[in-house]
């Protein structure tokens, strides 16, 4: 009954942006709920871009109950919430927050993990219904031990839990092809789906030549490990393809940024205070109507791809897996 409803609020809310009318709720809520974090991978952008990460990595956060605030609000503007900063799981009130969350009416409860610290976590685990496990060729080289600890739980918990897990895979201009078997043949033999997205400086891509050209080696030899958001070729990037009120950012203050993740240090307002739909109108009127021109360079493909596929659903390809 309540996937029934779900399906019928995306429907409404398709035919709003097919008549071109702004959307009911996003599709996602990405929610920083930490910006602590146990790894220091050498490309992340929390360590390397003062402007939009001022403070960087560090334990400061919200409270419980204000979490629990600016969650409410997010379920009354979001089908999906996906807990992500910091690592998510470096909360010690996570479970708390996750069965709050539960409570709500959220279609489907998510979180983007750097995977270290989710046996130790196991009840938070049960009460998701996505996980998002971020792992590449820079973090097995930094990180190898807990990378396989990593891969060996993640097997473990989708055997065990029977619960949906999909990789994140971040890759390097200096990465090649070659550093990447062990990991695609792991997705492969085990039918894991994989995300793949360039390494981004300041939020932004100013050459996707390398990206495409890894991704076609590896489409070429495993094309069955995609997710099936994920586009053949991002070059040209038509950014006006982009829907940005389908995946909403939330910062670990509580702000609403307008309109997306790569404009993060434009802040509509704080969640504390308002509720979503106004903080959306003011940011509009502060920031203008996205997509724009300012949205050429966007490194957030996968953003990119959500707003691409809703609106030309006949070119995803939804039988890869
Ligand atoms: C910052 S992490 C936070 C969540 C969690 N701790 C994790 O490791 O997934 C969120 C995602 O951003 C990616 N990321 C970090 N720095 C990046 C950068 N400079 N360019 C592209 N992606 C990046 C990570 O690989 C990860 O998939």
């Amino acid at each position: 009954m309540k996937d029934l409803k779900n399906i019928a609020r995306v429907f409404n809310d398709y035919s709003k942006i097919w008549s071109g009318r702004e959307v009911n709720k996003a599709l996602v809520t990405f929610f920083e709920i930490t910006m602590n974090c146990n790894l220091r991978c050498e490309y992340c952008y929390i360590g390397q871009d003062p402007v939009a990460y001022p403070q960087g990595f560090q334990p400061k956060g919200l409270s419980i109950d204000e979490i629990k605030l600016v969650i409410s609000k997010i379920s009354k503007s979001s089908h999906a919430l996906s807990l992500y900063g910091g690592e998510p799981f470096l909360r010690k009130d996570l479970l708390e927050i996750l069965q709050f969350a539960k409570s709500l009416d959220f279609g489907s409860l998510e979180v983007v993990t750097n995977g270290t610290l989710l046996v130790k976590n196991i009840k938070s685990v049960e009460l998701l219904d996505v996980i998002n496990i971020s792992y590449d060729p820079t973090r097995q080289r930094q990180y190898s031990e807990q990378m396989n600890k990593m891969l060996e739980d993640a097997l473990w918990i989708r055997k065990k839990l029977k619960k949906s897990i999909m990789f994140f895979i971040t890759l390097c201009e200096e990465d090649q092809f070659s550093d990447l078997t062990d990991l695609l043949n792991f997705m492969q033999n085990h039918k894991f789906c994989a995300f793949f997205q360039p390494v981004r400086t300041k939020s932004m891509i100013h050459d996707l030549k390398w990206f495409n050209e890894i991704m076609k080696s590896i489409k070429d030899e495993y094309p069955k490990i995609f997710y099936f958001n994920q586009i053949k070729n991002y070059v040209p990037l038509d950014y006006n393809r982009c829907l940005p009120q389908l995946s909403l950012s939330v910062t670990y203050e509580g702000n609403l940024v307008y309109p997306c993740q790569m404009f993060r240090t434009r802040i509509a307002g704080s969640l504390l205070e308002s509720d979503v739909a106004e903080l959306w109108k003011k940011g509009k009127e502060k920031y203008g109507t996205f997509p724009n021109k300012e949205c050429e360079n966007c490194g957030y493909l996968c953003m990119w791809d959500i707003g691409n596929n809703f609106r030309y659903p006949w070119k995803v390809n939804f039988f890869n897996y």
